[in-house]
């Protein structure tokens, strides 16, 4: 079954429901890429210390790993393909992290903005030393399962950039063990939340979540915002940077339905009710059949478990055998 097809390691920090940004930017890519690679879906728990070590953030994360896996499956990730896993139950990631953390200047971490912008979402004043360290942390969670191919969104590239600048040093220091993995980097723009401007997440409450009742979907929907000019449905709107013809773009499948609507918008001879409709419409197409998989995948008790056994397994081998490969490169086999 595995084979020789590449191998994937992608992956989000748990942290709670995902919601369509989710879907658009990752999840229906992971859907289809299992296919074609050999795939790891790492849930990195131990990337949520960096901004938020504290016992009440912490009791959190085991809800948040569950959320994420029925999430993971509801959206279509098929386990017994793919291997989704909990990095804090691979110990290889504490002990690659360490090794790799002397490849890597200060400054070249320090110049990343992503550190920057983590700590000032998290209010944070002051640099956490592993804050400084997340993306070598990331670079273990590539570099352990041997991954090729690291699916990511934009700002994830410069993690992956460094990953490949660490590998390509291990190598030249103790010989060929690591690929250089490539960043795969999703073509698609970041989705809005439902208010337009900011993109879409659940601390901000623009969300709409992937476990979202039709409802609760159909009432947020309603909710969003259109072109701000256009306060009668006859008056000519603006169709590029509105959130819901962003969204008709992304979710609704029927081509000729959007150019339709976007056409009579453009000429105001259509009503938001109609445009958001249907726009209703199809995202509980692509919700829909995800709400039922869920509900399939929660009537099974330890299903969620029995998935994150068989990936903790398969991550913890993978890593065993790289990290053989690395004491013996690096000639770290004495005492053992
Ligand atoms: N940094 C990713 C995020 O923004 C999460 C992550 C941790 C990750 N380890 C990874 C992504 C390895 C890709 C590969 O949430």
């Amino acid at each position: 079954m595995v084979g020789n097809r590449k191998r994937i390691l992608t992956g989000d920090r748990p942290t709670g429901r995902l919601h369509l940004g989710h879907w658009v930017g990752s999840l229906q890519n992971r859907v289809l890429l299992q296919d074609d690679y050999d795939c790891f879906f790492i849930l990195a728990d131990l990337h949520t210390l960096t901004t938020r070590p504290e016992k009440e953030a912490l009791a959190q994360v085991p809800d948040h790993i569950r959320d994420s896996v029925l999430d993971y499956l509801a959206a279509g990730i098929d386990p017994e393909r793919a291997s989704i896993f909990v990095q804090s139950a691979v110990p290889e990631t504490a002990e690659l992290n360490l090794l790799l953390m002397m490849l890597v200047s200060v400054p070249r971490l320090e110049r990343l903005p992503s550190i920057k912008d983590m700590a000032d979402a998290a209010h944070l004043d002051v640099l956490p030393f592993g804050l400084l360290g997340y993306p070598v942390l990331q670079a273990a969670d590539i570099l352990l399962p041997r991954a090729q191919v690291v699916p990511v969104g934009k700002d994830n590239v410069p993690h992956v950039e460094i990953t490949r600048e660490i590998a390509r040093r291990f190598n030249n220091l103790y010989g060929e063990v690591f690929p250089e993995p490539e960043a795969m980097v999703s073509e698609v723009p970041s989705l809005p939340g439902i208010y337009g401007m900011q993109k879409m997440s659940k601390s901000l409450g623009n969300a709409i979540l992937l476990a979202d009742s039709p409802d609760v979907v159909r009432q947020r929907v309603m909710q969003m915002y259109t072109d701000p000019n256009r306060i009668r449905a006859d008056i000519p709107g603006n169709v590029d940077g509105n959130p819901v013809f962003i969204y008709h773009d992304a979710f609704n499948r029927d081509v000729d339905e959007v150019n339709d609507l976007k056409e009579r918008y453009r000429a105001g001879r259509v009503g938001d009710v109609e445009v958001k409709q249907k726009l209703f419409r199809a995202i509980e197409l692509v919700l829909e059949p995800m709400r039922e998989r869920r509900a399939r995948f929660e009537s099974r008790p330890g299903m969620v478990a029995e998935v994150l056994d068989a990936g903790n397994r398969r991550a913890r081998a993978v890593a065993a055998e790289t990290m053989a490969l690395v004491r013996e490169a690096m000639g770290i086999t004495y005492y053992r």
